[in-house]
């Protein structure tokens, strides 16, 4: 087999056999086929498509090219959740305890933020001491004994989903359905859980930036997903403004922990339900939705998912005790207010502007080997909807840098739009593929 004649093929749109894409990635593994022809191929995939079996066979083979994690010595059905990435994206926090504290196991590995983006795992090192990286035995002792861990992906999971990804970031193929779907698909049946949600993100702030081309992609995934022998729902939400008001990475886990508490925002609520709920049905945890949301809203009044989350911190090396004093832990040297300049309403808010007002704060990489500060961020007071009126503040801006502080302070303003006439707010989740 050559990889030319494999490259020749799909540039003429011919389908790839099961034996061609296992040697492309077995190749693309260990080095053995260069970064020239890997990235031809994806060229070549971006203008003439995969077919279903063929996205099948590259996400299955993109799985095995590294450690392929076996969760079945924990008991109960393994969960995970995953989201297509977002701007204030809080949501693994809230609803990692929730379903652990209905005794469902919760075992996740999860990536660090990239762009406007932000990631679980840097948010989580917001606690002093917290270990996002643990042995693989204490990963499943924590599964097995606690239910709930979230780690970092290890070095050895989907390895080659790492290679195609950095080729397709510096090649313009990142977006198209099939890789993307392969990609993320690849790394969640190595992870080892037996029940997916996926929030798959549509608008501004998302990779998808329509519904059309976000349900193709929760299709392909449920579809790949199912053949996998797993059980899989995706839910389209919206990602037109941030999720809840706080957009930065301790901020964020503050307002997680407040939703903990029974108060967090409507919006970022709803999100956490949709996707607890489908959690709960595909484990056979709850029968009914209305059975779902009952439980779910159980462990939030009775504080035992609020407990949960500091059982957490507590077993990745964490202080517990710190997560009532979240507030405390975040050094900014600038506080900085945005006021409206007119009575009105709020029609729009760009989330990639506003996420990327985070990233320039120093919240955010551009670059994957980028540090970050945890402390910096936007927390918005006004929501798509809200009713402003002139001089109030509309969104607070948290920085350690007085010219950072001032970009962001733009960019923050120019992420919103206002009107004077009324606007409903807009509707949080869009459709649900794969429900059982
Ligand atoms: N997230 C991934 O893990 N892979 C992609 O290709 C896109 C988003």
């Amino acid at each position: 087999m050559r990889m030319y004649d494999i490259i020749e093929k799909k540039k003429r749109g011919i389908s790839l056999s099961k034996a061609e894409i296992e040697y492309f990635v077995r190749g693309a593994t260990d080095g053995s086929i260069p970064d020239y022809q890997i990235s031809a191929l994806m060229m070549a995939i971006f203008f003439k498509g995969m077919d279903p079996e063929e996205t099948y066979e590259l996400t299955m083979a993109m799985a095995a090219s590294g450690d392929m994690l076996d969760l079945s010595a924990i008991e109960g059905i393994k969960v995970d959740k995953h989201s297509t990435g977002g701007v204030g994206d809080k949501t693994t926090f809230v609803i990692a305890p929730m379903i652990a504290a209905l005794g469902l196991p919760f075992a996740k590995m999860s990536g660090r933020g990239l762009g406007h983006t932000g990631g679980t795992i840097d948010k989580l090192e917001a606690f002093p001491g917290f270990r996002t990286s643990i042995s693989e035995t204490k990963f499943f002792d924590n599964v097995a004994r606690h239910k709930i861990s979230v780690v970092g992906q290890t070095k050895n999971l989907a390895p080659c989903d790492k290679k195609l990804y950095a080729l397709r970031d510096a090649t313009a193929t990142v977006d198209q359905i099939s890789l993307i779907a392969s990609s993320i698909m690849s790394k969640k049946l190595a992870s080892g859980a037996d029940a997916i949600v996926l929030d798959v993100k549509v608008g501004s702030g998302a990779f998808m930036k329509t519904k059309e081309e976000a349900r193709k992609l929760a299709e392909t995934m449920v579809n790949i997903g199912n053949a996998a022998g797993r059980k899989v729902t995706a839910v389209l939400t919206d990602m037109d403004e941030p999720l809840g008001y706080a957009v930065g990475n301790t901020l964020e886990v503050i307002e997680a922990i407040d939703a903990l508490r029974g108060e967090g925002p409507k919006d970022l609520m709803e999100v956490v339900y949709a996707l607890g709920c489908q959690l709960a049905l595909l484990s056979g945890v709850a029968h009914t939705r209305d059975e779902a949301l009952e439980k779910l809203n159980r462990v939030i009044d009775d504080g035992s998912a609020y407990d949960k989350f500091c059982e957490f911190i507590r077993i990745q090396n964490g202080n517990p005790e710190d997560v009532p004093r979240m507030r405390e832990l975040l050094h900014v040297s600038d506080v900085e207010e945005i006021f409206a300049e007119s009575d009105g309403y709020v029609s729009k808010i760009n989330a990639e502007m506003i996420g990327h007002a985070s990233m320039v704060l120093g919240g955010g990489r551009a670059a994957k080997e980028d540090s970050i500060d945890l402390n910096v961020g936007v927390v918005l007071h006004k929501k798509v909807g809200d009713s402003i009126i002139s001089g109030e503040s509309i969104a607070t801006i948290y920085g350690n840098d007085p010219k950072k502080v001032m970009v962001a302070k733009e960019e923050v303003l120019s992420a919103y739009s206002f009107t004077k006439n009324k606007v409903d707010r807009p509707a949080k989740i869009l459709e649900i593929i794969g429900e059982r």
